[in-house]
């Protein structure tokens, strides 16, 4: 005869009837229109990597949803140059390594992000002095940058699928190469040339990305990122995708505009993917219903991607509202809320209308 549950057993029955309860409870949060599947899965099926940004400081609660939610990671910041060079001849890869290592143990894809970038934090603070005091600055640079291309490139051989080898060449507005970029301004054209060339060498398997801002409304800076990919292509320069960064906080996203984008990166046989991802809120103020006009927003990128087969991903720039780059680079609109889970890490409309996407338009 089966013995009767002990009074704990009943307790913990009790327990956990109350706990499923409440789980279905919050499944039924967006007016019971969530999908029995969850993102990651949707994304396995749709053939299409999701990523999350994942900052150095996130908790074991983002830790969780990013390993259970996304299939591919980014480093928000450990992998910049600035953040792993405290010294001209040292580094610190403690922060990437454990990046990596969460990566590799929940078996997701990675991004490296991002070799060589000139703006906010991609600059160690001693590049400057070190350029200022060489008799050869050009020289200097180049050799730098071979180091760190080969040391960064190298050590995760095997593990980071893809480099942004080269981030925002371009000014922020119009076509022309950034005046105040140190690489354009000490070597000319040629430092993509010298990038893309190391980190092949450093691992032929990776695939190697320029990672652009602010094209997807400026049509002149999106023909300049093309003509640039072609001349490179036409040197015989390993390149193998371009990254549209995707911070669309000056315009909601256009997704017949978009979907053109993507299809003129791939007629040049590029990969292409939207690599930063995040739609903040205040876009949609004067909508009657924001959440949904921004659940609507983050569709028609997805919709966009999956209408072409070489768009191979799309990373979110963050994992929850509360923690957004935006709230600091655009206080003024704070809190922009862009990302795809909320202040307490709940699924938001965006995410169910991302799953529902994902689901309906499998490649
Ligand atoms: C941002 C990070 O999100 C911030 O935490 C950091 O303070 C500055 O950089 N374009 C990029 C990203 O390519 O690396 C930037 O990330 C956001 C803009």
């Amino acid at each position: 005869m089966k013995r009767l549950p002990s009074k704990i057993a009943r307790i913990g029955i009790v327990l956990l009837f109350l706990v499923l309860a409440a789980c279905s409870d919050s499944n039924n949060d967006n007016g019971g229109q969530r999908e029995a599947v969850g993102l990651a899965q949707a994304a396995r099926q749709a053939g299409l990597a999701v990523g999350a940004a994942v900052n150095t400081d996130a908790s074991s609660e983002q830790l969780a949803v990013t390993s259970r939610e996304f299939t591919s990671v980014t480093a928000e910041n450990a992998m910049k140059w600035g953040s792993l060079a405290p010294t001209s001849s040292s580094f610190n890869f403690s922060d990437a390594d454990r990046l990596v290592d969460f990566a590799v143990a929940n078996g997701q894809r990675l991004r490296g992000h991002t070799l060589f970038w000139h703006r906010l934090n991609g600059l160690p603070d001693w590049l400057a002095d070190e350029l200022n005091n060489s008799s050869d600055p050009a020289a200097r640079l180049r050799e730098l940058m071979v180091t760190h291309a080969a040391t960064l490139v190298g050590r995760y051989a095997g593990q980071v699928t893809q480099w942004d080898v080269i981030n925002e060449p371009l000014a922020a507005v119009g076509g022309d190469f950034d005046p105040e970029n140190i690489f354009f301004q000490l070597l000319g054209e040629e430092y993509l040339d010298i990038a893309l060339l190391q980190a092949h060498a450093a691992d032929p398997s990776a695939e190697l990305f320029i990672n652009e801002t602010f094209v997807e409304f400026q049509p002149v800076k999106f023909d300049s990122l093309i003509a640039l990919a072609q001349r490179l292509l036409a040197r015989g320069i390993p390149l193998h995708g371009l990254g549209l960064q995707g911070h669309f906080f000056v315009r909601a996203p256009d997704e017949a505009i978009l979907r053109d984008q993507l299809l003129r990166i791939a007629a040049l046989g590029l990969k292409v993917e939207i690599t930063e991802l995040d739609i903040p809120l205040p876009l949609f103020s004067s909508t009657p219903d924001p959440l949904a006009a921004q659940a609507q927003a983050y569709a028609d990128v997805f919709n966009a991607c999956l209408a072409v087969t070489l768009c191979s991903g799309i990373t979110i720039w963050g994992i929850d509202d509360a923690h957004t780059w935006l709230d600091s680079f655009l206080a003024f609109t704070a809190p922009n809320r862009p990302l795809l889970f909320d202040e307490t890490l709940q699924a938001k409309p965006a995410y169910d209308s991302v799953v529902k996407t994902l689901l309906t338009l499998p490649r």
